[in-house]
């Protein structure tokens, strides 16, 4: 069975989906939870889903991303993932990083790349006047929020729409699509999923 490591930063929702979906459906082993925040609520809803977890804060390390990256792989080597999974991570890796999982690691974005790649993206979409936004799983490249588009996920932008209240119905969509891609994935299945 393949073994996923999970990065997050936050809350962890994605991740919980994922976690709860292969623990039910047997489909992949969730090995490891980590963290570039030791407070990211996550982390305790995945010890709560008995999956070991592990925390390195990024800030003692300033802006030596390497350094950073070097203590955060040895927890995730020692794991043995075959699959990298990013849900809410919100630091951004450096090539050296992202080659060493080249082909297994995954990402999930909100927004419909390659519309609105980096941060903010539904005040964006709002912005621009768009009639649908949505969420995006991609295989992760050196180039951020780039890769191979595995799955798309779109929701309609209501009238009355803020930021708050897409990014709600757009997460919605994103529990439904990370664990439909990465069924597939673990499958050497690559088509994309199109919720
Ligand atoms: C999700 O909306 C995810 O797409 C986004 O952060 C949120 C994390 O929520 N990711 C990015 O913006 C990555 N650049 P979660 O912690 O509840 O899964």
């Amino acid at each position: 069975m393949k073994r996923i490591a999970i990065l997050i930063s936050g809350g962890g929702s994605n991740m919980v989906r994922l976690v709860e979906t292969m623990l039910a459906e047997g489909y992949a082993a969730p090995v490891l939870v980590g963290s570039n925040d030791p407070a990211a609520a996550g982390l305790a809803r995945a010890r709560d889903l008995g999956v070991t977890t592990v925390a390195v804060d990024h800030k003692p390390f300033g802006k030596d991303r390497a350094a950073f990256e070097a203590e955060l792989l040895r927890p995730i080597l020692a794991a043995e993932p075959d699959i990298l999974c990013l849900a809410g991570f919100m630091r951004v890796l450096t090539p050296d990083f992202v080659r060493r999982f080249e082909g297994r690691m995954l990402n999930i974005h909100p927004s419909l790349l390659p519309k609105y790649p980096g941060l903010h993206t539904h005040q964006r979409a709002l912005e621009a006047g768009d009639t649908e936004a949505g969420c995006t799983v991609h295989e992760v490249t050196p180039v951020l929020d780039d890769g191979p588009i595995l799955g798309q996920g779109r929701v309609p932008v209501l009238p009355d729409d803020s930021a708050e209240t897409l990014a709600a119905r757009v997460l919605k969509r994103e529990h439904q699509l990370y664990p439909a891609v990465l069924r597939r994935y673990v499958r050497g299945d690559r088509s994309p999923v199109l919720l």
